[in-house]
């Protein structure tokens, strides 16, 4: 188990629980990928390499390497020296010249896993991972790169980075530097990815591998409503239940590339990383850059494994939130109930009907600061707006605290907007291009968090509220994508460098708010969810999905958010109908199951609620306490989509100990001459007997599993069902 080297044959195993990672070295040193897949016992040899394949290596047919490079399978491709697939790592010398060439030079593999600095990063004790660094170099530029590969044994992941140094006498420009690569033979794979727009986010498509490349990116300085920082290869067939998939996500929120190319040979070469476009970072002789970390996993019984792999993995391995793991207040947030137009009084009241229905928190959303009635003034004016709230934060705590409720408050500390004393003070502190009207968005600039006085700024609004008040929860919003990319203080030369600076002046201020706060529950959110990434995962539990509440769109939002997330970071709520985004009308009842599947909460205006709408209020609120606990820690399995058959949506939650299990069941379409539909289950134990609850209906998980249970035929579209069976003997 774990990671070793075998000298002799100078091949590294990487193994964990059900998957095996091997990596092997060419006679000059190259590191090529042997295989990765289900687990092997006795680890297959370097000859997978085809080294002795023409075009031969080039020690061995003493011949040019040109041909050799463009084929064999490389652990990290580098350009400019004859691989003329994706290279993962672009070099520009100090004479403009391109051209890197890595040849191992040593080895380190310890227990644990190292922090990447300033980024967010998967972590575990020495029991839980084991880490390898394989340090190669190129002589020419003095160039070292250190590339990490962290094996999570019991999740089945594999986390990759890497890390650049200038080690020689001249600067040199990275122009691109990627986090992982795979090489594969073709399988015939498809591949599945993530796609969608504001209030539509992260929709799965797939589609057959072509030759040429394939990809999904983002080029907006956010990980993007449009595409996701996400992909997968799988074998044809595929399924929840079986069928082979390679996967690949990102921890980072910015500007990415995932594509994968199907070459010349029929090979495949998947790779992920910071988008090359407009990126660029200068190494002085003795600095460093590291690139943020990609998560891998295979899985050889379908999507089904992938998807608990990898929520295992982010519950136990990034997100750090002491919130992970526990309940959280039921919220009820007021932005679908007032948008703008609120004050105190409204608040209030709001929140003494939203207690006496068993909500627990009371989230202020956008408005409260500044003179902002709208959307066009006041970003980076955080201070309190007294004719809105007369006595200030504190003293609207004090009023919601004593209804026994707690508050929550929302930021935008990136952004900043024109009509605002803070431009109208530092118009400089703005992207913006020298010469040219910067683009506005939703009537507001992006602050330029690559510089400290600006990040300092913004933190310390944030942090003055919450040491004046007692909040105990920030949603933090980023209602645009950047543009603009220009830093009145960055040198021309650095100038690339902008996109990711921002990133990491994002990262570092949450670092600093969940450090100085760490009672805090935050919960990011972009304009919806267009920073639904694992690198905001690190820095809060749970991340608001979209800005469609409609419970109809959400089912597939929902299914493909939770196709790597885990439903304990889905911000989801209940909210009004017809839905502000779609105009749908849908029960009550369905709107709630929906929302049961993430954080749950409420986001409507109590006070004007449909009475027998409010009176299901209790009835949720029971049914959250009852099963979140199951919701957020259990085992998640995609039982049927709407998105392929296009009349219903099912997906279920099992204990871990097969204890219970939670159906959920949404007719979205109904149909005449429909009888019920069998639903197989999944995650139960074969020979437990479980009880459908309510009805005191008994089966083994065998007949549930193979055969299944029958959901009833509901009268009317968008109706829905819970079904909760629990093992009695
Ligand atoms: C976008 C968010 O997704 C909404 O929930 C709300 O907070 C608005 N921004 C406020 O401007």
């Amino acid at each position: 188990m774990g990671i070793c080297f075998e000298e002799k044959r100078k091949i590294f195993k990487l193994d964990t629980d059900k998957t095996t990672y091997l990596i092997g070295l060419s006679p000059e040193g190259y590191v090529g990928h042997i295989y990765y897949g289900s687990r092997l016992v006795h680890p297959a040899g370097n000859s997978l390499l085809r080294m002795e394949e023409d075009p031969r290596t080039p020690s061995v047919n003493d011949r040019e390497k040109g041909t050799f490079l463009d084929k064999f399978p490389m652990e990290y491709p580098t350009g400019g020296i004859g691989d003329y697939r994706e290279s993962c790592l672009n070099v520009r010398d100090v004479h403009g010249c391109p051209g890197c060439e890595l040849r191992y030079v040593s080895h380190r593999i310890y227990k644990g896993k190292e922090k990447l600095e300033g980024l967010p990063a998967s972590f575990g004790v020495e029991e839980e991972v084991e880490t390898l660094v394989i340090t190669c170099a190129d002589e020419v530029l003095g160039l070292t790169a250190e590339l990490s590969y962290s094996a999570f044994a019991k999740e089945n992941i594999i986390t990759r980075s890497v890390r650049i140094t200038n080690n020689g006498q001249q600067p040199f420009e990275l122009e691109k530097v990627y986090s992982a690569c795979l090489d594969m033979d073709n399988q015939d794979f498809e591949m599945i990815s993530l796609h969608g727009a504001w209030a539509r986010e992260r929709h799965i498509q797939q589609g057959q591998l072509k030759y040429g490349k394939q990809l999904v990116s983002s080029l907006r300085g956010d990980s993007s409503h449009q595409e996701h920082p996400f992909f997968a290869l799988v074998t044809p067939g595929t399924t929840q239940r079986q069928g082979e998939v390679y996967a690949m996500n990102f921890v980072y929120s910015g500007n990415f590339i995932a594509q994968a190319e199907r070459t010349q040979y029929d090979t495949v070469r998947m790779v992920l990383g910071i988008h090359p476009e407009n990126f660029g970072w200068h190494l002085e002789p003795g600095e460093s850059f590291q690139s943020p970390e990609a998560v891998l996993t295979y899985s050889d019984e379908g999507l089904g494994r992938m998807t608990r792999s990898y929520h295992d993995f982010y519950r136990n391995h990034l997100i750090r939130s002491k919130y992970t793991h526990q309940k959280r207040p039921i919220l009820i947030n007021n932005w679908e109930a007032t948008y703008f137009n609120f004050d105190t009084e409204k608040l209030v009241e709001i929140a003494r009907q939203a207690k006496e229905c068993g909500i627990e928190m009371l989230v202020m959303d956008d408005g409260w600061f500044g003179k902002r009635s709208f959307d066009d003034s006041s970003l980076g004016d955080w201070t309190v707006n007294e004719e809105k709230l007369p006595g200030g934060l504190s003293y609207l705590a004090d009023q919601i605290n004593a209804l026994g409720m707690k508050l929550g408050i929302w930021f935008e500390p990136e952004c900043i907007s024109p009509d605002s004393d803070l431009y109208r003070a530092h118009p400089d502190w703005a992207l913006q291009i020298p010469g040219r009207d910067a683009t506005k968005s939703r009537c507001q600039y992006v602050l330029d968090f690559s510089r400290k006085e600006v990040r300092d700024y913004a933190y310390e609004c944030v942090a003055k509220v919450l040491r004046g008040a007692n909040i105990e929860y920030v949603k933090w919003d980023m209602n645009r994508q950047l543009s603009d990319m220009g830093s009145a203080c960055l040198a021309a030369d650095r100038m690339k460098e902008l996109f990711h600076r921002n990133v990491l002046g994002v990262y570092e201020v949450q670092e600093r708010l969940v450090t100085e706060f760490p009672d805090l529950l935050l919960e990011n959110c972009s304009g919806g969810g267009a920073r639904f990434d694992p690198g905001m995962l690190y820095y809060s539990p749970q991340i608001w999905c979209s800005d469609n509440t409609d419970a109809i769109e959400r089912l597939m939002i929902q299914e493909g958010t939770a196709l790597m997330y885990p439903l304990s970071a889905m911000g989801a709520h209940v909210s009004t109908c017809p839905n502000h985004a779609v105009g749908r009308t849908t029960p009550f009842a369905t709107r709630g199951h929906v929302a049961l599947a993430g954080t749950f909460g409420y986001e409507l205006d109590i006070t004007k609620l449909d009475p027998q709408e409010k009176a299901q209020i209790p009835e949720q609120v029971a049914l959250y306490h009852k099963y979140n606990d199951l919701v957020r820690e259990g085992d998640y399995y995609r039982l049927a989509s709407w998105r392929e058959n296009h009349r219903y949506d099912c997906w279920a939650v099992a204990a871990k100990d097969q204890s219970e299990i939670l159906v959920t069941y949404v007719q979205v379409l109904a149909e005449t001459k429909m009888q019920s539909r069998r639903i197989r289950l999944e995650g139960l134990a074969a020979d437990g007997l479980y009880e459908l609850e309510g009805t005191g209906c008994r089966c083994y998980g065998e007949e549930l599993m193979k055969a299944g249970f029958l959901a009833p035929v509901f009268h009317g579209d968008f109706a829905s069902g819970l079904y909760h069976f629990v093992r009695v003997e």
